[in-house]
């Protein structure tokens, strides 16, 4: 078995980095440049943030292999890479999970992953067991389970501990303004059984940052920009009060989305677009929210009556 799984406080998502970089083209419709995300990358890197979160179906590859040219330069053993198996996109092989790997190395350039994913719930029984081999080959060195419920986490770990392994990590959609996993105790049962969670989506794709308004919204065209512009009103109240908090610490709204998701133990993966942001990360590691400022939060998230559950996302019961 493989050393335990050790990561920063703080993981970096690189969905948007799957977009073509044409302003309004793609999911996120951000102007990235490969200059802007090698900047990205160095100062990550450079303040401990070396875990980076990727997936075969961001982009169809193109963000793999965009992280692995701004990563180029880096040994290996100084960053970590995290990517999954989409059940829903499998090839037709004897081997599908194995296919999509070889082809995730390939684009990564790498002979391992260090954190590999099953990104869908699909078929538990018929998708986890081909994990196995390549645990024990080392390929993968740790499972871990995204948009699962308790019950196919719970299936997922029983598989794998027949072999000897286990589910180490969960990565599921965890914000203010969206808090399923709290009310179905997987935060807590992950909690209990040493699981790490990994909440994505914690800024809500921009919409929860403050950056975003009706008079300045998210990239039209864009896949975001459908999902959220319309409900900009509605998180007013919200983020002008995570601004003020933020003010009172010397942070930034965003910073306060990230504190929090910290506060409630989680590793947030969140959503990395410019070297700037780095800043921010460093501010919420460093910033302890009072449990007066996360209530005053989480009653003005649950005022929004918003419902931000991804199209890919199953309801959590
Ligand atoms: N397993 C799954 O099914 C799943 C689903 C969704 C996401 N994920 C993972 O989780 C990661 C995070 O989710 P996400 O990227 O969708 O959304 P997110 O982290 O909620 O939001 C990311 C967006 O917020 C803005 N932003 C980031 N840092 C900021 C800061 N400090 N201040 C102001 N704005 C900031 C950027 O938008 P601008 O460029 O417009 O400023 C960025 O594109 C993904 O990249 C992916 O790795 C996994």
């Amino acid at each position: 078995m493989s050393k335990a799984l050790n990561v920063p406080a703080v993981a970096l998502g690189t969905w948007a980095w799957g977009d073509s970089g044409e302003t309004g083209d793609g999911y996120f419709g951000s102007r990235l440049t490969e200059t802007g995300l090698r900047e990205v990358v160095e100062k990550a890197q450079a303040n401990g943030f070396t875990l980076w979160d990727t997936a075969v179906a961001y982009g169809m590859g193109r963000s793999e292999s965009v992280l692995a040219r701004a990563l180029s330069g880096f040994d290996r053993g100084e960053y970590q890479l995290s990517t999954k198996f989409t059940p829903q996109i499998a090839g037709d092989g004897d081997d599908p999970v194995a296919d999509m790997l070889e082809q995730s190395l390939d684009r990564m350039r790498t002979d391992y992953v260090d954190l590999f994913w099953i990104h869908n719930p699909a078929d538990v029984a018929r998708w986890t067991p081909p994990l196995i081999p390549l645990l024990k080959s080392g390929t993968i060195k740790h499972v871990g389970v995204s948009n699962h419920s308790m019950e196919e986490i719970a299936l997922a770990d029983r598989i794998l501990g027949e072999a000897g392994f286990r589910v180490e990590a969960v990565q599921n959609h965890f914000s203010l303004l969206y808090r399923p996993c709290e009310r179905t105790g997987i935060l807590d049962h992950c909690r209990d059984h040493d699981v790490r969670f990994f909440a994505y989506m914690v800024l809500e794709q921009g919409a929860l940052t403050g950056t975003y308004s009706p008079a300045h919204p998210l990239p039209e065209g864009s896949s975001r920009a459908a999902a959220y512009n319309g409900i900009l009103p509605r998180l007013r109240t919200l983020t002008d009060r995570m601004a003020a908090i933020g003010n009172a610490h010397g942070a930034s709204a965003a910073d306060i989305a990230t504190a929090w998701a910290l506060a409630k133990g989680t590793t947030p993966i969140i959503g990395i677009t410019k070297a700037s942001y780095i800043d921010g990360l460093l501010r919420a590691r460093d910033l302890d929210l009072t449990a007066e400022e996360i209530a005053d939060l989480e009653t003005l998230a649950d005022a929004t009556d918003v419902d931000t559950r991804g199209w890919w996302e199953q309801e959590m019961r």
